[in-house]
């Protein structure tokens, strides 16, 4: 990392430098039985709020034989049925709040690519809680207080934005409000105002460093020490290209609206070894997505979430879709975490009979010297075949050989290390569209003849 001069803010945590102990809350210092006595008591109240107050969970408990008092150790949470993303939209809008509307303070929703958005509210504690934990999280990022903080998720009814925000000025920090879009001028705010945080989806990071090499200035050089990047899947070799690119620190957010919004796990940065799921509020469980059952931790499946402490809208084993495995703490001993999220079961692609994911194809192309981390996959039928191409950009410095080649050893890895064969486009740089928020990586025009 360069060297910088130092500011008024506190510089933030080094790798393998813990937090010192006055920033740690009260729930970071828990020990680990008090951890489950706390998790027990809020899981009990949890379901017993539910059950009494959202007809859904009601039928739902009602239909499995379970009732909020049978839940007597955290095992018994297995016995309780899942919620799905189905479960919200079928009681759209407000079917699952548990709470009058005089106590919901927000609303937030996610679009989603079909169909009804996901509705999900907030009760003034709710909104606290959530502060409280992006508090965290940024402070485990390396963020201190008195540092300004560039808020480039967007704000609106994504979670991503107004999450952040009120989670920075709870750790004492300056927030720069500056939403998605407009990116020229975003990278003059961070020239100008000198922020030492910057919180972005990766692939709008991306965005923002072509926009300083476009105004010619190395983003090396601003005041930027740490990026908490999150809301999609990225890779440790993304992480790599984005640090060397930075000279800063580059850690994972994670969360969902329907169980919160951001800050429901976070990577340290002293450690950057995957997410600790800040468990006081949010129990985790994996399961196999094909027979549900529970999976002990270690095993890879889909991460599945209690809310603890929610009281708008408790989600009971909300089903999250996203593929991972549960590992035990290290930076914060008392949390387990979360591996790096590599895919949601939805961006799975079977490519004749493979299964295939975005990132696998992100963790080849950032090995290639010659193209640039901006690409999309497109998935094309042909006959009664399948085909994906990869279309990546070239790097502006590459010429038609170094291209040809690129295209060659990329399709070579992908055979190898996936085991499909592929396509690959090498494009000229900056004509893929650019990502402002949540980058879309599929292009499916196969229901379309493509
Ligand atoms: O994306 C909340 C968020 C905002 C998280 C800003 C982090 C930073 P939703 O729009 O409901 O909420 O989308 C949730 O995004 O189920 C994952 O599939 C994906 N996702 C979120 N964070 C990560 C991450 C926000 N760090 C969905 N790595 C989740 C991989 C992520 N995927």
């Amino acid at each position: 990392m360069s060297s910088r001069p130092s500011g008024p803010a506190a510089a933030p945590a080094r790798l393998g430098e813990p937090l010192p102990a006055e920033l740690l809350d009260a729930g970071e210092r828990m020990t680990g039985e008090e951890l489950r006595a706390h998790q027990l008591k809020h899981l009990r109240a949890t379901l017993r709020h539910a059950y009494d107050h959202v007809e859904l969970y009601r039928r739902k408990f009602d239909a499995a034989g379970v009732g909020p008092g049978d839940c007597r150790t955290l095992a018994d949470l297995a016995r309780f049925p899942f919620t799905t993303k189905a479960d919200l939209r079928d009681t759209y809008p407000f079917g699952m709040f548990a709470v009058p509307m005089a106590d919901v303070r927000r609303i937030h929703a996610s679009s989603g690519t079909t169909g009804r958005p996901t509705v999900v509210g907030y009760t003034e504690h709710d909104l606290s809680v959530w502060a409280d934990v992006v508090a965290r999280s940024i402070r485990a990022a390396g963020g201190r207080p008195g540092h300004k903080v560039h808020i480039a998720y967007g704000y609106g009814l994504f979670t991503g934005g107004l999450g952040a925000h009120a989670g920075a000025e709870r750790a004492g920090c300056t927030v720069i409000p500056a939403s998605g879009g407009m990116t020229a001028r975003q990278v003059q705010l961070i020239r100008d105002f000198g922020p030492e945080v910057v919180m972005v989806t990766p692939s709008y990071l991306l965005t923002l460093l072509d926009e300083f090499e476009k105004q010619g200035v190395d983003p090396r050089t601003t005041a930027l020490q740490v990026g908490i990047l999150g809301a999609e899947p990225w890779t440790e070799e993304m992480r790599r290209g984005i640090e060397e690119r930075t000279g800063i620190h580059a850690v994972d957010i994670y969360g969902l609206s329907e169980v919160m919004g951001p800050g429901v796990a976070q990577e340290c940065v002293e450690t950057k070894d995957g997410l600790h799921i800040w468990e006081d509020h949010f129990y985790p469980e994996v399961v196999d997505p094909l027979t549900d059952e529970v999976l002990p931790d270690g095993d890879r499946g889909e991460i599945v979430f209690t809310s603890l402490t929610k009281e708008a809208l408790p989600v009971i084993r909300y089903r999250t879709r996203d593929l991972t495995r549960l590992l035990p703490g290290t930076a914060r001993p008392v949390f387990r975490r979360m591996e790096k999220v590599t895919g949601r079961s939805d961006d799975l692609i079977i490519l004749r009979g493979v299964n295939v994911f975005p990132t696998q194809i992100e963790e080849i192309l950032l090995r290639v010297p010659a193209v640039a981390p901006h690409f999309q996959l497109r998935l094309t039928r042909r006959g009664r075949l399948d085909h994906m191409t990869v279309r990546v950009e070239a790097r502006p410095d590459a010429g038609p050989e170094q291209r040809a080649a690129a295209a060659a050893e990329i399709v070579g890895a992908v055979k190898d290390g996936v085991g499909v064969t592929v396509e690959v486009e090498v494009l000229d740089p900056y004509t893929l569209e650019r990502s402002v928020g949540k980058i879309k990586r599929i292009a499916d025009l196969r229901e379309q003849g493509g």
